[in-house]
């Protein structure tokens, strides 16, 4: 049985997005299974807000169909989806109060207002809103207020939440929290979820898979460990992970014991845990090498002069000049970092280097 024909499940087929000239989605598919949390993770601009638009009903798709629990919605209202979207702007009605904002969407369903007491009391128990009903949105934090925007989706009882960068008008300290809230109101419900964020902390905490995105197609579509381990192209590879993979171009030489051996831009030849690429194709590839996976040590294959010293309190980073004029962070070591501006030897963990194409395919070590 196809996961996204249960109820709740999400399969977009086929979908395109033309604004005039300019394709924003060119062909998009994805499933996703009900009770599922995903995060559409991706820069800005590449398509995030329009898919869950799309799937909402508040903007028209180009081409394609989408269906929701099986049922083909492409040409439902927004009201007919089983859907609440939780937008970053909350949006709340601010002569109302917190009750009945939360109640609003369902008095205008007409439904019972014994049941709309019953669900708007629920979901304030759930969000910890109790104390804030009678209260207009101006009296009330950021965060509360988005709680607030959230208890109007939870009352709706949707099949799926849409949350579009929920968490980004809310101070550090504040996200972390609402970010938790998140995380236990997907267990206590069981709903579908599908969070965009730009943000790849929030993405890898909350979701169990994670779409990749970039300029409208899917890069990647995987759970958070595996991103981080094996991305499938350079782009996931340089997206996710703070800080950044480093990128060394490199050129192939001949394998050695069924390993891709390169040959660095210093002149040194190293041999890597990447099975041997078959032969042809490009010679000019790129070592990608985590900055845990780089550290200094006297026989290091690479030189450097240390040009900036981070130190982030669980972890202290160098940023290394290297002689072609590189930038690479790497890991100082817990005791003994080097000085700035000092010239030090970076030793690579070839068991961990990652080989790119020219085309940005990856290849992991085996
Ligand atoms: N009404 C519109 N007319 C023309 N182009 C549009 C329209 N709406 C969005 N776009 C374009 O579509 C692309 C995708 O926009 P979208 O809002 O989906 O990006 P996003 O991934 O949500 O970005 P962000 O992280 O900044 O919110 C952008 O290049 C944007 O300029
Ligand atoms: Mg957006």
């Amino acid at each position: 049985m196809n996961m996204a024909h249960e109820l709740g499940g999400i399969e977009w087929q086929g979908v395109s997005k033309r604004y005039g000239q300019h394709t924003v989605i060119p062909d998009f598919h994805l499933s996703i299974a009900a009770g599922e949390f995903i995060a559409l993770l991706g820069p800005s601009g590449c398509g995030k807000s329009t898919l869950l638009r799309m799937l909402a009903g508040l903007e028209p798709v180009s081409s394609g169909r989408i269906t929701i629990g099986g049922r083909d919605v492409t040409d439902l209202a927004p009201g007919q989806r089983g859907i609440a979207m939780v937008f970053q702007q909350y949006a709340l009605y601010p002569h109302m109060t917190v009750r009945d904002n939360m109640a609003f969407g369902l008095r205008n369903i007409r439904m019972d207002e014994a049941e709309i007491g019953r669900r708007v009391d629920g979901a304030a128990q759930m969000l910890e809103l109790q104390a804030l009903l009678e209260r207009k949105p101006v009296q009330l934090s950021g965060g509360q207020r988005q709680r607030v925007a959230i208890g109007r989706a939870v009352v709706k009882e949707p099949l799926a939440f849409l949350f579009d960068e929920p968490l980004s008008n809310l101070d550090a300290a504040l996200r972390t929290r609402t970010r938790l809230e998140l995380a236990r109101l997907h267990k206590r419900l069981g709903a579908t979820m599908l969070f965009v964020t730009h943000d790849q902390v929030e993405a890898m905490t909350l979701a169990n898979r994670i779409a990749v995105m970039n300029q409208g197609r899917i890069e990647q579509f995987a759970a958070p460990m595996d991103l981080y381990d094996r991305p499938a192209t350079r782009f996931v590879a340089g997206f996710v992970g703070s800080p950044a993979m480093n990128f060394l171009p490199v050129r192939r030489a001949p394998d050695q014991d069924g390993r891709c051996v390169v040959t660095l831009s210093n002149g040194a030849t190293v041999r890597t845990a990447v099975a041997a690429i078959p032969a042809g194709g490009n010679l000019e590839l790129e070592l990608g090498l985590r900055p845990d996976a780089l550290t200094p040590a006297p026989d290091g294959q690479l030189q450097g002069t240390v040009e900036v010293i981070e130190r982030l309190g669980d972890r202290t980073l160098l940023h290394v000049q290297l002689a072609d004029g590189l930038l690479v962070v790497a890991d100082a070591p817990r005791h003994g970092e080097p000085a700035l501006g000092s010239t030090i030897a970076l030793r690579m963990d070839l068991q961990r280097a990652h080989l790119f194409d020219a085309d940005g395919a990856a290849h992991h070590p085996a």
